[in-house]
């Protein structure tokens, strides 16, 4: 008798089911193992990294072509669980994968987002932390942190100020995949508060500072990127679900505005690369019951799936062009271009019109010690795209 044939046989129809549960490091990686398998033409697994304890950190890639880039498929990403000890965002990813793994081909949206989109998901960018948690617990608790007591949302680079915390290794196995992936729209899942919060975290006065918040050139589009979220989850959407916590008007926030933090994921991925992240604040419960998980996949959705469907204007071309950096242009830590996409067929009447790059200062107050400024850096920063939205 084989051994081996008989556990998988017990495995698969497990992880084909996937209940609401919270699902450690073993079965987690069982269910990603089993959907990369049943599912191999559309997925890929992989890890990028380990944590500080050896964990993988697992990343599952849903789309057409889901092993390489290419033109016309933009790169989208989640990543959930970066506090260890909020875990909703965790389990919402698992069934988010397992919604659209058996959506392709049935279900014309999920199709059609598969055959667009490159859709990277990780479930947990912390798993020491969310092993490390003994029982549920609404409020803080130690796996909040890594295993070397490092909060991960403040252990990135910073554009305005000099962040010296020791780089993590969760946090440089995400700067190196950002590095490999063009992304260009992203959310990360958090707990604690029910939000969606955008850019930026952190600020000077150039970015608004003085007026209580910190705005990107592209505050339009975080808006409108933060109230797609918040505003098809009904709970969200209220503001003020949270007992004793801010009231935020609609369910977004500036996070400036709601408080100021240095070494954040989400300007990271703006200012280093020129990808929008916001991030989305699930539960006023840190780490709620396990009951309680079908009502949070219920509130979120619609949400996470319209989300990703902002990745792609529809009724636009593809459009490539160069981006010509002026002289000089190191006195100035960044440079606006805008874009206009065409609509189909109509590409040469907008070549003609699309307007030069102004050179604008954006953050002339930032102090000379900042990454943002450092000339080695600045490239990142000159082309800021500015996708017009109807
Ligand atoms: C998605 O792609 C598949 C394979 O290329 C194709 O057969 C199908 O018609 C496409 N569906 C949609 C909705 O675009
Ligand atoms: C990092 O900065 C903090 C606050 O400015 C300071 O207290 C600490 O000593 C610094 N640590 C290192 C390793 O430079
Ligand atoms: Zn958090």
């Amino acid at each position: 008798m084989d051994f081996t044939c008989f556990w998988l046989g017990l495995l698969l129809p497990l992880a084909a089911t996937l209940d609401f549960s919270y699902h450690h490091q073993e079965e987690m990686e069982a269910f990603l193992k089993t959907v990369a398998q049943n599912y191999s033409p559309i997925t890929h697994l992989h890890s990028i990294g380990k944590s500080v304890r050896g964990r993988n950190l697992w990343v599952l890639v849903v789309g057409r072509f889901p092993k390489e880039h290419r033109i016309g498929i933009p790169e989208f990403k989640y990543v959930a669980n970066m506090h260890g000890d909020e875990t909703v965002g965790r389990e919402l990813m698992l069934h988010l994968i397992e919604y659209l793994v058996t959506g392709d081909g049935k279900d014309p949206e999920i199709t059609n987002l598969i055959n667009n989109t490159r859709i990277h998901i990780m479930p947990s960018m912390n798993p020491d932390g969310f092993e490390a948690v003994k029982k549920p617990d609404c409020f803080y608790s130690n796996g909040r942190e890594n295993y070397n007591e490092y909060d991960l949302n403040r252990n990135f680079p910073d554009a305005f100020e000099f962040n010296n915390a020791t780089r993590q290794p969760e946090t440089m196995a995400v700067m190196k995949w950002l590095k490999t992936e063009s992304f260009v729209l992203s959310a990360n899942l958090h707990g604690g508060a029910l939000v969606a919060s955008y850019p930026f975290d952190n600020g000077v006065p150039a970015t608004g500072t003085l007026h209580s918040r910190s705005l990107t050139p592209d505050d339009d589009v975080f808006q409108y990127l933060a109230h797609t979220y918040a505003s098809r989850n009904p709970n969200m959407k209220k503001g003020d679900q949270c007992k004793n916590k801010m009231n935020f008007p609609n369910g977004v926030t500036n996070g400036y505005s709601w408080y100021p933090l240095q070494g954040g994921m989400q300007d990271y991925n703006y200012v280093w690369a020129q990808c929008f992240e916001i991030t989305l604040e699930l539960s006023c419960c840190k780490y709620p019951r396990e009951e309680k998980l079908p009502f949070f996949w219920n509130d979120n959705k619609a949400s996470l799936i319209e989300y990703m469907k902002q990745v792609t204007v529809p009724g636009h071309s593809p459009y490539l062009t160069k981006v010509i950096i002026p002289e000089k242009s190191q006195t100035f830590s960044a440079l606006k271009k805008d874009i206009l996409l065409p609509f189909q067929g109509q590409l040469d009447s907008i070549q003609a019109s699309n307007p030069p790059c102004p050179m604008i200062p954006l953050y002339k107050e930032l102090p000379s010690h900042s990454a943002a400024t450092k000339p080695s850096l600045f490239l990142f920063l000159v082309t800021f795209l500015h996708i017009f939205f109807k």
